[in-house]
C-alpha cells in the first residue's frame, strides 16, 4: 500500500527511519541491497537531492553524531540557556550520565569545584560570539568523580547565518599527554593531508556553513560540495561531520568569521 505524507518533512524523517531500521535493505533486490549496505544512513538521505527543509536538514545534523564513536552533544541556541538536544551513547559512557538526564540542561552541569574559570569562560565567549573552539578543562562525571576534558565546540548556522545550534564534542585527556600538544600535532597531521579545496571546505564546515552555503561561497554546486565533504572524511579516516569538525577546531584551522 502507498504511504502518504503530510509533508516533505515527514516524508525525509520516514526514509530516515526506514535506513536506520533496516525496512529500506528489506525491500531492495540482492544487488541493490548490497550496494545501500555501504552507504550509512546519513550517506543515502543527504544524498536524497536536495534537504527537504532546514528543520529537517538540521534534524540530520542532529541525528549524525549517533555515527561518531566520540562522546558529542547537540544544544539548541535558540532555545533559552543553549540546551543540550541530543546526546551519543559515547557521552553517556563517559559521563555517567543517562540522555534523558541531561536533553534539557545546559553543559555546565559537567563543571564543579576544580573547574578552570578561565576555561569556563573562554566556552562562554565562544558561545556568544557564535565560534568553534576546544579547550581542556576539568569536569566531573556523575558519580563524582574528576576527568580532564578537551570540548570541543562548533556553531551550526541557519540560512540566515544565526546560530541554530552547536555541535560539541567531550574526549578525556590522559593526564601523561596534558600539556603535551599531542592532540594539536595529529589534529596538524591529519589537515595537511588535504588538498586546499578540501581543506576550505572544512575551514567552511568547521565555521558553522552548510553544504548550500558553502557552494556558494566557493562558487561551486551543491552536489560538489557533498562530493568534497565525502572525501574530507575519507582523507581524515572520519566518519561524520562532527569528527571531522574537531579535528579542524584542534588543528586550529582559521574560523571564518561572518561578522
Ligand atoms: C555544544 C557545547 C558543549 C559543551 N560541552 C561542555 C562540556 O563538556 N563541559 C563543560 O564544562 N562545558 C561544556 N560546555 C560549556 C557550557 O555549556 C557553558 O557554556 C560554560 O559553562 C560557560 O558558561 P557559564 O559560565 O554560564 O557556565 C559546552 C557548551 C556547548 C555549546
Amino acid at each position: 500500500m502507498r504511504q502518504q505524507f503530510e509533508t516533505k518533512a515527514d516524508l525525509g524523517r520516514q526514509c530516515l527511519q526506514w535506513v536506520e531500521s533496516g525496512h529500506i535493505l528489506r525491500q531492495a533486490t540482492p544487488r541493490k541491497a548490497r550496494k545501500l549496505r555501504k552507504l550509512s544512513a546519513f550517506d543515502l538521505v543527504a544524498s536524497m537531492r536536495k534537504p527537504v527543509t532546514e528543520d529537517h536538514e538540521l534534524d540530520i545534523i542532529r541525528a549524525s553524531i549517533h555515527r561518531t564513536p566520540i562522546a558529542s552533544i547537540v544544544t539548541d541556541n535558540r532555545l533559552d540557556d543553549n540546551p543540550i538536544v541530543e546526546a551519543n551513547t559515547a557521552f553517556e559512557a563517559l559521563t555517567g550520565y543517562p540522555r534523558d538526564e541531561v536533553v534539557g540542561r545546559n553543559c555546565r552541569f559537567l563543571s564543579g569545584s576544580g573547574t578552570e574559570p578561565e576555561a569556563r569562560g573562554v566556552l562562554r565567549s565562544a558561545v556568544e560570539q557564535g565560534r568553534p573552539t576546544v579547550v581542556e578543562l576539568m569536569n566531573y562525571r556523575k558519580n563524582g568523580t574528576p576527568f580532564r576534558n578537551a570540548v570541543m565546540i562548533a556553531p551550526v548556522l541557519d540560512i540566515n547565518g544565526n546560530v541554530a545550534m552547536f555541535i560539541g564534542s567531550q574526549m578525556e585527556v590522559d593526564p601523561a599527554d596534558v600539556g603535551s600538544g599531542l592532540i594539536r600535532a595529529r589534529a596538524l597531521q591529519l589537515v595537511s593531508r588535504l588538498t586546499p579545496r578540501l581543506r576550505q571546505t572544512l575551514e567552511l564546515m568547521a565555521s558553522g556553513y552548510r553544504n548550500k552555503q558553502i557552494g556558494g561561497m566557493l562558487g561551486i554546486e551543491e552536489k560538489t560540495v557533498k562530493m568534497h565533504r565525502a572525501r574530507l572524511f575519507q582523507a581524515l579516516g572520519v566518519s561524520s561531520s562532527a569528527e571531522a569538525i574537531r579535528i579542524a577546531v584542534e588543528a586550529g584551522i582559521p574560523f571564518n568569521n561572518r561578522g
